[in-house]
């Protein structure tokens, strides 16, 4: 008998098989239960998203995702605080706001791509309020699409546009509001990744950079400040009809804004890193295996990345 043969009838080959198809059985039984249950379940049986307190903050919440969180929230029983560019929108989602749910509403006109210099307003204006949750949500790509680096349209302030609005806002956001969590034991903080922060994206290299950056600090965070009872979650959507996927048409795989806060509202308390709805998961999963990681690192995706791009555009100039 050759050494192969040999090793392939031993006890401790068989006992090293039967452990490794055991692990893998469980390590998926794992994931599909707890999908099951943050997805599924959760329709049903809601975390309590009052027990942290009785003010929301989003930022970016005049439109698209952020609106939505502000809406949902404010119908769970929140006030809010808005949080964004435009007053004349924040006027108007906060009277929407209010007309709809009976909650109350306060209104922070900032532009996130601006410095530290901004945060000091900021802090004023949340300054006495009981603030349970915050939505880190705004975020920006380049105004291109898909796009090489050195291509992003005045570069110099891009970049730092997206690391400002991106990055730091979340950092200073949480800076500002986690130490009264702290005090009293409870908050919730959401933070909107992107599935281009599961993997490195090319072509949009620099998005998919800073997404990657609010995973590991959402992960890092929720280890921190757990045992103190704070919980951080990062969501990771995939597309969401919104100005920034310009309002593509939605159907099984592109979610509505509001359809999309309310399912991710409802994984709170059951997964603190997720897709953020049942659609997205299973897209999430699936994408590894129709666009493998060997694919999406080639010298190929780049070619290809800009020919979906145009196929795109083309599709909705003649819609
Ligand atoms: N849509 C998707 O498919 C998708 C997928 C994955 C992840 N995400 C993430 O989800 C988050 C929300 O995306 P979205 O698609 O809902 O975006 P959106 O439709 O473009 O809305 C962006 C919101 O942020 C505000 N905003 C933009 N730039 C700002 C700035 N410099 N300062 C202050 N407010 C600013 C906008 O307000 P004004 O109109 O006043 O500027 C608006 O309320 C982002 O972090 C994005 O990366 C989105």
């Amino acid at each position: 008998m050759c050494l192969l043969e040999t090793c392939l009838s031993s006890p401790a080959f068989a006992l090293i098989g039967v452990l490794a198809v055991g692990y893998l059985t469980l390590s998926l039984g794992w994931k599909i239960l707890r999908g099951f249950l943050a997805h599924v379940v959760s329709e049903w049986w809601k975390t309590d998203l009052k027990k942290y307190g009785g003010w929301a903050v989003v930022t970016g919440a005049t439109d698209g995702i952020g609106k939505a969180y502000a809406q949902e929230l404010a119908k769970r029983g929140f006030d809010v605080v808005l949080i964004s560019r435009t007053l004349e929108k924040l006027k108007k989602v906060a009277e929407e706001i209010e007309r709809e749910s009976g909650r109350k509403t306060k209104i922070i006109q900032a532009d996130f791509t601006r410095g530290l210099e901004l945060y000091d307003s900021i802090e004023d204006g949340l300054q006495g309020l009981d603030i349970g949750i915050l939505v880190n949500n705004v975020g920006m790509t380049y105004t291109e699409g898909s796009v090489l680096f050195l291509d992003v349209t005045d570069i110099k302030k891009r970049t730092t546009d997206i690391i400002n609005c991106n990055i730091t806002s979340m950092i200073q956001m949480t800076r500002i509001v986690l130490p009264n969590m702290v005090k009293r034991k409870k908050g919730l903080i959401i933070n909107l990744s992107s599935e281009a922060g599961t993997r490195p994206y090319p072509m949009m290299t620099l998005y998919s950079s800073t997404k990657v950056f609010m995973d590991f600090f959402s992960r890092c965070l929720n280890t921190e400040y757990g045992s103190q009872g704070i919980t951080v979650q990062c969501v990771m959507p995939l597309l969401v009809s919104t100005n920034m996927t310009r309002r593509m048409e939605t159907n099984l795989f592109v979610k509505t804004p509001e359809s999309f806060a309310r399912e991710a509202l409802n994984t709170v308390g059951y997964v603190s890193r997720t897709s953020g709805c049942l659609s997205h998961s299973l897209q999430s999963y699936a994408v590894r295996y129709v666009l493998p990681d060997f694919l999406l690192l080639s010298p190929l995706f780049p070619r290809l990345s800009r020919m979906l791009d145009k196929h795109v555009q083309d599709r909705m100039k003649a819609e």
